[in-house]
């Protein structure tokens, strides 16, 4: 294994970290505060390639390996996570699903515009009832003379739902075969039947939108089917395992940022006459935090590793997201305990990082659904 990185992948975090030092970092308190959508700092990511980062060129993308893609939202997730989230859901969810089963023509149609950061994409799986059951889905396709399919239903906590201009979603079209029953289609907000529903006031990610979305009539063309009928919980799982790989590498990005913070704090806060950085209960914490992250950001790497080797890398990703995003929670919780009261004010980001991180547990697959599927993988028992 080389632990060298390219020319390239080097030149793609220099770029993702510039931006997020310079233009993201600075003004993270006011979206976080605000619950705004941070569109123009979007669009700069759009310009610098980097929300089609594995995208190749000639449909909108940079064209760069998974390792780059670890190395790039690291930066932007240090910066400010809810930005890597949008960045996470345009690169991972939306775009990989369709490079993978989409048509020529979807490529050309969907991918460039969300590649290139002009328009935002959303993956809507998840309903009000089903969660990590993600096959008791309730929301149904059904199939016109055509070949196009009406589809009627709701699906909730949809990231960058209000926002979106294409969305990919995923509906019973064979209720009876369960998850073999499901498929994948692409929608364009813009048409009719598509509605907006409530927006989710959230704990953090704040300057990501997130709402839920209804489906009333809605016609999807035959051309707009993505991949064969039957077939969207396989595309779904894939898009997923990719997406954990940019879930964990939000993790660490956070995890980091709390980390440098906290390495700072530590050398200048003074008590009982000394750095409280000499004191031996603070110095275990750092060696744990830096420990879990180096364990954290080696494992990411390795998953992004085999996917890069097109090799079937769900366990990889699944390890990888679970170690980052227990290790960002962890990490976040120390650098706000060693912080004491100013870990606890809004007059420093820390409180954030650790709102922020919790999030990373939850989505793409809660840590109890990694444990699942990592013992499934192990064992080979269901
Ligand atoms: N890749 C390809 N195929 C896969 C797969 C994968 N990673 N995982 C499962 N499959 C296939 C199986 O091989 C099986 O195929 P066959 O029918 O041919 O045998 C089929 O899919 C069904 O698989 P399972 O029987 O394992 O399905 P299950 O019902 O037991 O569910 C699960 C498995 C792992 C629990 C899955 O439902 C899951 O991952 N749930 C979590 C859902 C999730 O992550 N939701 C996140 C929502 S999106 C989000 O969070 C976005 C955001 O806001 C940013």
């Amino acid at each position: 294994m080389d632990f060298g990185f390219t020319e390239e992948q080097l030149m793609l975090q220099d770029v993702a970290r510039r931006i997020a030092q310079e233009k993201i970092a600075p003004s993270a308190e006011h979206f976080d505060r605000a619950g705004e959508f941070p569109l123009e700092n979007i669009r700069l990511l759009g310009e610098n390639g980097l929300m089609g980062i594995e995208v190749p060129e000639e449909y909108g993308g940079a064209g760069m390996d998974p390792i780059a893609y670890v190395l790039a939202m690291v930066e932007i997730a240090a910066g400010d996570a809810a930005h890597s989230t949008i960045m996470s859901v345009n690169n991972s969810l939306f775009c990989n699903g369709i490079l993978k089963s989409g048509t020529e023509a979807q490529k050309q149609k969907y991918v460039r515009a969300i590649a290139e950061g002009r328009e935002i994409g959303a993956f809507a799986l998840t309903e009000p009832q089903s969660g990590s059951d993600a096959t008791a889905m309730r929301c149904r396709a059904v199939k016109q003379a055509d070949g196009s399919y009406v589809v009627n239903g709701k699906k909730s906590w949809i990231t960058s739902g209000p926002v979106a201009k294409y969305i990919v979603l995923f509906a019973m079209s064979e209720p009876d075969k369960g998850a073999r029953g499901i498929t994948a289609f692409l929608v364009d907000t813009a048409n009719p039947g598509f509605h907006r529903g409530k927006t989710e006031p959230k704990l953090g990610i704040r300057a990501s939108a997130t709402c839920e979305i209804e489906f009333q009539d809605y016609v999807v063309a035959a051309e707009d089917v993505l991949g064969a009928e039957g077939e969207g919980f396989k595309i779904a799982m894939g898009v997923l395992d990719a997406g954990r790989i940019g879930i964990a590498s939000q993790a660490i990005g956070i995890a980091r940022a709390a980390y440098e913070a906290t390495l700072e704090y530590v050398k200048e806060r003074k008590a009982f006459g000394a750095a409280i950085g000499t004191f031996q209960m603070t110095q275990a914490k750092i060696a744990d935090m830096k420990c879990k992250l180096d364990a954290a950001l080696l494992l990411t790497l390795r998953a992004a590793w085999v996917k890069g080797q097109d090799q079937r890398f769900s366990n990889e990703a699944a390890i990888a997201k679970l170690t980052a995003s227990e290790a960002a929670m962890w990490i976040t919780h120390q650098a706000v305990q060693i912080h004491g009261g100013m870990g606890y004010s809004k007059e420093m980001p820390l409180e954030r990082y650790f709102r922020d991180a919790k999030i990373t547990e939850i989505y793409e697959g809660t840590s109890e659904i990694q444990r699942l599927v990592i013992a499934r993988n192990e064992t080979g028992l269901r």
